[in-house]
């Protein structure tokens, strides 16, 4: 018989009833480090006081009017990011694949009001990972995802990460935009180097066509720059948004420069929820820390110190361990041993850790995590690499 709850997911055998800070409690009172955050969701930590706060004010005010209405946490969101970016507008949607479709949607249009409505390709990468929708499935590509599930909204032109001349050759006159996460996520924490970032810039640029960075698991101050791209000194047209910006709190978005939008005129997208009052308190919560320069330099002092130390920790397990890549607090740490039994020997040891494609486990803790804490990862992952290589 099919379980009530429908099986797609393969959950670990844990039931959290507390978070704080770093720290997750499971149903019988064991406390577990949390190095994965929801998957990079929880940037400023379980329970923080001032998202808790904005959340709970605004759930004691108003929750949702739809957005047949004026909503001002919406306004001031759309502000806060529009400051502090490229970016002259902002949609909210309510997760990463929502941003995803309207980021497609989006570029097409642009192009269609152009007057190229043949300009409808967008170029992805191997590794990709952009959600879960028909648009986010097939921009990705994988089979993995896709099987099953034709036919695909058609239009995604598929390229090996990294392959230049590749692209070079893909671009067309269909192109409508190329896709990129400036720091692969499911792919296996892959960062797009800077000088690529630039060189797809330049690509973009020369040949009049949009540039569109998804940055729903590396934005928000997790690679220590309020946006992942920003460390490459070039900006994108489009970029989507999700995760960190929510805190925990169900929550994506949109940002677009004025031009990239020009053709999302009214009554061309829209959305129940998205936006709506308790997302958006949380949003501008969550952004008023995340925007901080003393909060950024934290974010990169921590970084530091805790991949010299997986240096260390990957030195001292070589059969287990190969070696360290991410930006900020976005690591991975390429097994050389199955990353699935490193994750559950985690457990073992009272560390969440998260497995990525190419035989990664992630680290994405909490942007708030301490110095003592980042301690006990390396010894609590220290112990679990010992039972792996012992096994
Ligand atoms: C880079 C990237 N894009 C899009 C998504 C989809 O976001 P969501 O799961 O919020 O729909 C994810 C989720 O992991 C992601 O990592």
């Amino acid at each position: 018989m099919i379980p009530t709850l429908l099986p797609t997911y393969a959950r670990a055998p844990m039931t959290f009833v507390k978070g704080e800070g770093s720290w997750l409690t499971e149903a019988d009172g064991r406390r577990f480090l949390d190095l994965g955050a929801g998957i990079a969701v929880n940037a400023l930590g379980h329970a923080n006081p001032a998202l808790v706060q904005a959340l709970t004010d605004q759930a004691g005010a108003l929750w949702h009017t739809s957005n047949l209405y004026q909503i001002p946490q919406q306004q001031a969101l759309a502000d806060k990011l529009t400051e502090h970016t490229f970016a002259d507008t902002v949609f909210f949607t309510n997760s990463g694949t929502e941003a995803c479709e309207l980021a497609v949607k989006m570029a097409r249009k642009y192009w269609y009001d152009k007057g190229h409505p043949e300009k409808t390709g967008i170029i992805t990468f191997s590794g990709s990972f952009h959600g879960r929708s028909s648009a986010g499935i097939a921009a990705a590509g994988s089979e993995k995802m896709t099987k099953g599930f034709g036919p695909l909204l058609p239009g995604f032109v598929h390229l090996e990460f990294g392959d230049h001349d590749a692209l070079n050759l893909a671009v067309d006159d269909t192109t409508a935009a190329i896709l990129i996460e400036p720091v692969q996520g499911e792919g296996g924490i892959r960062p797009v180097p800077d000088q690529c970032l630039k060189g797809l810039r330049d690509l973009c640029d020369e040949k009049g066509i949009l540039l569109i960075f998804d940055e729903v698991q590396c934005g928000v101050a997790r690679t220590g720059r309020l946006f992942a791209h920003e460390w490459s000194g070039i900006t994108p047209d489009i970029m989507m948004v999700a995760k960190g910006i929510g805190g925990g709190f169900p929550l994506g978005a949109v940002l677009a420069t004025e031009e990239a939008a020009s053709g999302m005129t009214l009554g061309t997208h829209g959305s129940t929820y998205g936006g709506n009052p308790l997302g958006c308190a949380v949003g501008c919560a969550v952004m008023d820390h995340v925007t901080d320069p003393d909060f950024l330099a934290e974010v990169n002092r921590k970084a530091a110190l805790m991949r010299q130390k997986l240096e260390g920790l990957i030195a001292a397990h070589p059969d287990v361990f190969d070696s360290v890549r991410g930006s900020g607090l976005m690591l991975g740490i390429k097994c050389r041993a199955s990353n699935a039994d490193v994750v559950k020997a985690g457990y073992d040891q009272l560390i969440l850790t998260v497995p990525a494609a190419d035989n990664v486990i992630r680290l994405l803790p909490p942007l708030t995590i301490t110095d003592a804490e980042i301690d006990g990862a390396i010894s609590r992952l220290d112990a679990a690499a010992s039972a792996v290589g012992a096994a």
